[in-house]
């Protein structure tokens, strides 16, 4: 595994490799997990090189204490990238990619940024979308991968790619979850232990709204926020059930597979967003 710190090293080393036919981009912030690690399994399964980035994006930061606050694992983040054969890993410091004062690009995503996330992290998706438009010019990789996990951006990316023209083919990978279904994330260790079994309501909101989908959307939707009013410790910022294609609420559901559920809630003071499509 080549472990690259500036682009310059990084497109050297990719322009080397001339026979390569096709590229797979993770990009990560780090603290890596199996949802992380996924991703660059499907990559080394369908690519000839994986190439993995972990940098912690201040711009998609609206709070600088999240940001002061992320964790820093790479050591064992590098470790677990080796054991999975990742090719090459690029571990940029910030002004490799941004130049001083550098803000994020504006752009126009249409309804997809302006629900949800969007909403209750003003300036998150035009950060995100600035580094990963930024990745892309310097990797330019055949595919990019991200997880459902983080539905929104997945849909915002590939409405990147699509506004860019980009050739690059977005594959959006299932999320992955411990066994109590909690989703994986790097926030689930701030849980306590009490907190962790507590956040099993999550998965068991989202899997009691599949199996009774036929009871419709407005009685889910006050059953999901009657379970979570019921637990101290939680404050729920939002269950939307929503269009999958435009990211907008919706009172009826749409056809097969087109629906998605989500939620973003506290737990002690942790935020946690789960969805899942229906
Ligand atoms: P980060 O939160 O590190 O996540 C990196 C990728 O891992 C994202 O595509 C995310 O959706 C995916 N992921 C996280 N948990 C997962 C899980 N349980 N199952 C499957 N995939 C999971 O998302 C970001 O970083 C940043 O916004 C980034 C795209 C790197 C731009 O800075």
């Amino acid at each position: 595994m080549q472990i690259f710190k500036t682009k310059l090293e990084l497109t050297r080393f990719l322009s080397s490799e001339k026979k390569v036919k096709s590229i797979g981009f993770v990009p990560t912030m780090g603290a890596l997990h199996e949802g992380h690690l996924e991703l660059i399994k499907q990559s080394k399964k369908e690519c000839e090189i994986t190439v993995c980035s972990v940098f912690v994006n201040p711009t998609q930061f609206n709070n600088a204490t999240d940001l002061g606050n992320y964790p820093n694992t790479l050591k064992e983040d590098l470790l677990k990238l080796e054991n999975l054969n990742c090719d090459a890993v690029y571990i940029p410091k910030v002004n490799d990619l941004y130049e001083e004062n550098e803000k994020a690009k504006e752009f126009d995503f249409g309804t997809l940024s302006s629900t949800m996330e969007g909403e209750f992290r003003p300036g998150h998706f035009n950060g995100m979308a600035t580094i990963v438009e930024k990745f892309f010019n310097i990797i330019k990789p055949t595919k990019a991968y991200f997880g459902q996990k983080d539905l929104q951006q997945l849909q915002i990316v590939k409405a990147l790619a699509k506004q860019t023209n980009s050739a690059i083919e977005i594959v959006g990978v299932p999320t992955i979850r411990e066994e109590s279904g909690l989703a994986k994330s790097s926030r689930n260790a701030l849980l306590t232990t009490e907190g962790k079994k507590d956040a099993m309501l999550i998965f068991e909101c989202l899997n009691y709204c599949r199996a009774n989908k036929n009871k419709g959307i407005d009685f889910l939707k006050s059953h999901t926020k009657t379970k979570f009013g019921k637990l101290k410790n939680f404050e729920l910022e939002y269950v939307e059930f929503v269009a999958l294609n435009t990211m907008l609420p919706i009172t009826k559901w749409e056809k097969e597979n087109e629906n998605a559920i989500c939620i973003a809630t506290y737990i002690d003071g942790v935020r946690l967003i789960d969805n899942i499509i229906l």
